[in-house]
């Protein structure tokens, strides 16, 4: 069957197609409801059937034979280490830290927080908290400890697993004492903080309530899988939403396990015992489908890099890892190429290595422009292919079916929708647009398997954020047009995210923490054009009449708190002073003039502005540079 006859095979067909897939997948028991609809927006896949996540991912390979296959590589150029486990010694690490959280107490649904830099025990810890049945919920180790509190206060775990620190190129930085900052401010108290102690850092342990990593392994007995229901949460993914309080995405077990293994053939035509490596980190999405659990289903290799595309040590770190471990696919961030291309131009540090193993790259997480994407086609001569897809799905809503069929490349779009995604572009009264005609770019329901089931313990939040705004349809956020042969072209977020370094951040919730500053009357800030990053957040800020505070200072000021509250990753630099903030008769603050400014951009007052004048001055100050 070709593209067009599995998709459509795919949304006529829903429970026929899904029912098939999940033959690929071994349940211990299989489901005899395929789809069943809970209310008219939502329904639950695979309902009656169980499995383990981690018996899939590991024994369920040994049991075909992988048993001796490489099933993780940890290479790690800030450390000098590289490591190698076999689908047989990652099960019986797993297997013995699942003991080791039981014995803490962890149960089946009970919630663990893993904050860890990019180590094997990262995915160990994950994939134990899926043998127990446990809901894991890892955090990327760029946040601060602020979010790490609003995420134990939300999914409000059972035990938190953590490293004494983390390395970011040469620079240590300590994780145990972000992790007690954040228990500090958490209304939440796990019974017990795990404690991974790495040689770089020692963290001290509090009596009573942390434990270290190596002594709760050495004591522990090693646990088998516990059935789960395909319906049951495997984990919590926190995501930003337009507020402070972060959005707690919540993935199934079932259908979660269906829709990567598909994908895996879908989308990057994967096999058993091809090297995967997805360039991401175990803290987003594309680290928890396919670092850890897509190619472990699929009974490839996974590559788990802890270093960075460039200065770890050079530009030429990606191609090193691809030589050395027979890297075939390749996934990675459009950013992470723009670094290696500014380093290397001409892809000198490319022609250092040899690549035959290497059959196709892959990128998604940020729109990939076509300087990137043309650059790398040149030096690689190896096919380049974008998809689409967010935290919420799991997987991608577009890509390239080169599992079933190569359709043609069309630089700048993510292709073609992936089977099971009915997309549609909207306009703002619901109504389908024409081809090549801009708007809300919706998902018809049902939504596929693998993709979130609700907000952790907020379904109303789900429901408004996704389901309410376009009746009948998943809203996805994105923008964007579909052209006259179908192919999804994605331009950007239709709300205040942003996308820095392949990283979606709320600007909304940076406006929170610049507007706590006393000094502050209000505030906005806006995304704007980066040649590395994509995008990086402005700040325009007016102060109080009574404040004394000088513009630099305050900046200072501004850029430490969201780098304290938030954390690094949110690459907060300029905080402009201004004597008004732009904004329509009825208040709202014109944020895509000020963005179009601050890029350079043609803008034109619109007719609701309340204070024309006020355009002028501020583009005067943005094209002026200053800060
Ligand atoms: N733990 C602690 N701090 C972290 C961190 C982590 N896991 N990851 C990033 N940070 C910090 C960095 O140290 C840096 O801090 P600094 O301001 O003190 O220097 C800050 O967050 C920004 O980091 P980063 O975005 O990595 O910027 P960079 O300038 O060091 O590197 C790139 C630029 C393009 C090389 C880098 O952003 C990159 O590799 N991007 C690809 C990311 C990716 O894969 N995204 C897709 C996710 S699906
Ligand atoms: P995240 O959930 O953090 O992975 O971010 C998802 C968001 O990143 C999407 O909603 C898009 O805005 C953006 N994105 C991801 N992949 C692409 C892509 N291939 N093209 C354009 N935008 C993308």
């Amino acid at each position: 069957m070709d593209y067009r006859a599995t998709w459509d095979l795919s949304i006529n067909a829903p429970e026929q197609f899904w029912g098939e897939q999940a033959q690929h997948i071994h349940w211990l028991t299989p489901p005899k409801t395929i789809f069943r609809a809970v209310d008219a927006a939502h329904g639950e896949w695979f309902s009656d059937g169980t499995l383990n996540s981690s018996d899939l991912a590991l024994d369920a390979n040994i049991r075909a034979g992988r048993g001796a296959q490489h099933a993780l590589i940890y290479d790690s150029p800030v450390t000098n280490t590289v490591r190698y486990y076999t689908y047989t010694e990652l099960k019986e690490e797993v297997a013995r830290f699942a003991g080791a959280l039981r014995a803490e107490g962890v149960q089946k649904g009970d919630r663990v927080v893993i904050y860890m830099p990019m180590i094997p025990q990262a995915v160990i810890a994950m994939l134990a908290c899926a043998r127990l049945g446990a809901v894991h919920s890892t955090v990327f180790g760029g946040f601060a400890a602020g979010e790490l509190a609003a995420r134990i206060d939300d999914a409000a775990p059972k035990a938190v697993v953590t490293a004494s620190c983390g390395i970011e190129v040469s620079k240590i930085i300590a994780y145990k004492p972000l992790v007690d900052e954040a228990l500090r401010q958490a209304r939440h108290q796990p019974d017990c903080c795990i404690v991974f102690q790495r040689p770089e850092a020692t963290a001290t342990l509090v009596a009573g309530r942390d434990k270290d990593w190596g002594e709760v392994m050495a004591a522990a007995h090693p646990a088998d899988p516990v059935p789960v229901a395909a319906t049951d949460p495997l984990y919590i993914l926190y995501t930003s939403g337009t507020t402070g309080k972060p959005k707690g995405v919540v993935r199934d077990n079932g259908g979660h396990a269906v829709a990567l293994r598909y994908s895996m053939s879908l989308v990057y035509d994967a096999r058993p015992g091809d090297v995967f490596w997805a360039a991401s980190d175990v803290g987003w999405v594309v680290g928890h489908s396919y670092i850890v659990y897509g190619p472990l289903f699929a009974g490839c290799t996974s590559v788990l890099y802890e270093g960075k595309p460039v200065k770890t040590p050079d530009a030429g770190a990606f191609w090193r890892v691809c030589q050395d471990h027979k890297v075939n696919l390749l996934f990675a961030a459009p950013t992470a190429f723009r670094a290696i291309r500014k380093e290397d131009p001409e892809a000198d540090q490319l022609h250092r290595y040899q690549i035959p193993a290497l059959k196709r790259i892959f990128l998604a997480g940020e729109r990939l422009d076509p300087a990137t994407y043309d650059w790398l086609r040149e030096c690689t001569h190896l096919p380049v292919l974008d998809h689409w897809w967010q935290t919420e799905t799991g997987w991608a809503i577009c890509c390239n079916p080169i599992g079933i069929e190569m359709m043609t490349v069309k630089p700048g779009s993510a292709s073609l929708p992936s089977p099971g995604y009915n997309v549609q572009v909207v306009d703002a009264a619901g109504r389908q647009a024409g081809a090549g005609e801009q708007g809300r770019i919706a998902i018809k329901l049902p939504l596929p398997p693998g993709c979130l089931t609700t907000v952790w313990g907020d379904d109303g939040r789900y429901r408004s954020t996704y389901l309410d705004p376009i009746p009948g349809y998943y809203d996805s956020g994105d923008s964007g047009y579909i052209d006259e042969d179908g192919y999804v072209f994605v331009m950007g977020r239709t709300d205040d995210a942003i996308n820095v370094a392949g990283h979606r951040l709320s600007t909304g919730q940076m406006e929170e923490v610049i507007a706590s500053h006393p000094a502050v009357a209000e505030c906005c800030v806006v995304g704007t054009h980066d040649g590395l990053k994509g995008q990086l957040p402005l700040g325009l800020v007016l102060v109080k009449d009574s404040a004394t505070i000088a513009p630099d200072e305050l900046e200072e000021e501004l850029i430490d708190m969201v780098r304290e509250k938030i954390g690094a990753l949110a690459c907060f630099q300029r905080a402009i002073v201004v004597e008004r903030l732009p904004k329509t008769r009825s208040g709202k603050i014109l944020r895509r003039i000020i963005r179009q400014m601050a890029d350079g951009e043609p803008w034109s007052a619109p007719s609701t502005i309340d204070d024309p004048a006020i355009l002028e001055e501020i583009n005067q100050r943005l094209s002026g540079g200053e800060t």
